[in-house]
């Protein structure tokens, strides 16, 4: 086994070419490794990361604006007496609705008033429409998901049960509503 280098200086000029002279001059021998290329492929292998990195705010900017709706103003009008609202014809009762984009859960508050809430829970985005339960006399929403509370502005007044400190509240919308027949807008 070979332990010094191979350089040309182990041949003397007037020497019969041996096989190691024949593989030298046929076959370089590569200089051993030193600490500069390594240094330089690590730099480079670093700039090449942080570069994608640089990159990531920028594309996932173009790729979220590329997806997320715009919010639209937009008025929904209904009437208790069609069959898709007549849920809301009893306190309690719930309706859900699209208006700009935007799902809505319409619930009868009271006799006299009907709210909207986001048709998605401020916890983990359960439909309101179908899992939200109101009483009447507390004026409290529950989403019996997992239990978390609002008020009738939206505000949590009642933590979810599996121990997540939620302070998000839930997006109301204006609803105006008189007799059997209201709006509601985004
Ligand atoms: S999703 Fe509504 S309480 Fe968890």
């Amino acid at each position: 086994m070979l332990t010094a280098p191979l350089t040309s200086a182990t041949l003397e000029p007037d020497e019969t070419p041996s096989f190691l002279g024949f593989a030298m001059a046929n076959f370089p021998v590569h200089p051993p490794l030193t600490k500069l290329p390594v240094r330089r492929e690590f730099i480079c292998q670093i700039g090449v990361m942080a570069s994608a990195v640089a990159l990531l705010p920028l594309t996932g900017c173009e790729v979220s604006e590329l997806r997320l709706p715009k919010p639209v103003s937009a008025t929904l009008e209904f009437d208790l007496a069609k069959d898709e609202y007549k849920a809301l014809v009893n306190v309690g009762g719930k309706a859900k609705v699209t208006v700009g984009g935007q799902d809505i859960a319409l619930i009868r508050a009271s006799p006299t008033e009907i709210i909207a809430f986001q048709d998605a829970c401020a916890h983990q985005q359960c439909s309101i429409s179908e899992n939200g339960q109101w009483d009447a006399t507390l004026n409290i929403l529950t989403c019996t998901c997992h239990q978390a509370k609002f008020a009738k502005d939206g505000k949590v007044v009642g933590q979810p049960t599996d121990g997540q400190k939620l302070t998000t509240p839930m997006k109301m919308f204006k609803v105006t509503f008189s007799g059997t027949k209201g709006s509601v807008a985004t």
